[in-house]
């Protein structure tokens, strides 16, 4: 019997996929291409985790904090007072990075230390119990070596787990290319993956999301059609309806006089 905790997402069919959630402490990449709904994903799994009482905490280093917090007022699942009630944290990596005088382009390994550190801090401070950084690429192009890239999502996991925080690293791959990581490394690092695709279904782009990967839960690989709408936010369904023949089809109830035949 599975024991671990779980971090339950909120989106009911992925919970579902996972048994309940991901396991509480885990570190999970969410990759896909530009566009897809990798940030609305993420965002969510905050919002829901403070529905249950638990805060979040979002590191930006691709959107701007006012552009996301624009793109986000678009969603129901969003509201300004989750910021202003100190339950929802976002922060821009990159202030964080000027302001410490680190380098713009490279980081040298004692840099990356400094803003693990920073990151460590910030989070116990708050006291989130989710974490997401978004996106652990673009991190990594100034992370340079596979060296510093592995030991800083390793030190980082390490950390979240000890502290029970699960955590949603962003990972942004090229479109139509089956890939969960620039690097090849945060994958094979991480405890899961979700990947969020898109097929081209009749001339629309039909966005998919599959769980590939899933320490510690058994999980099905079901290959889910996402849509992103205002009220729902992100909404799941199973992409190829399981059939069955008609000779497999249970048979109508056939009601008698005295019950069900
Ligand atoms: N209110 C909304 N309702 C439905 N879809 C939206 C809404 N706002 C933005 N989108 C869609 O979300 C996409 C961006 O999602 P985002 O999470 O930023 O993707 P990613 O982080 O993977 O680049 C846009 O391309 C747009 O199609
Ligand atoms: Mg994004």
């Amino acid at each position: 019997m599975e024991t671990q905790s779980r971090c339950i997402t909120g989106i009911e069919e992925l919970d579902a996929e996972l048994n309940g959630g991901i396991p509480t402490g885990s570190t999970v990449i969410v990759a896909g291409p530009s566009g897809v709904g990798k940030t609305t994903t993420c965002m969510q799994f905050l919002a829901n985790g403070i529905k249950l009482g638990e805060k979040g905490v979002f590191f930006t280093a691709s959107e701007p904090v006012a552009r996301l917090i624009n793109h986000l007022d678009g969603y129901d699942f969003f509201t300004q007072n989750l910021i202003n009630e100190g339950k929802l944290s976002i922060i821009d990596i990159w202030s964080i990075s000027d302001r410490l005088g680190l380098n713009t382009e490279h980081y040298s390994i004692e840099e990356a230390n400094v803003l693990f550190e920073v990151i460590r801090d910030i989070t116990k401070e708050l006291d989130a119990k989710r974490l997401v950084l978004d996106s652990i690429t673009s991190l990594c192009y100034r992370l340079q070596t596979r060296e510093m890239i592995r030991d800083f999502i390793f030190k980082l996991g390490s950390f979240i787990a000890a502290i029970n925080c699960t955590t949603l690293l962003t990972s942004e791959v090229p479109p139509r290319v089956f890939k969960y990581s620039q690097y090849d490394i945060e994958e094979f690092i991480a405890d899961g993956i979700i990947f969020i695709g898109d097929i081209e279904r009749k001339g629309d782009l039909v966005r998919t999301l599959q769980v590939i990967k899933m320490r510690g839960t058994a999980h099905n690989r079901t290959k889910f059609a996402m849509t992103l709408s205002s009220k729902k936010g992100v909404g799941l369904s199973p992409l190829l309806k399981a059939y069955v023949s008609p000779e497999h089809r249970p048979m109508p109830l056939v009601k008698s006089s005295t019950g069900f035949l």
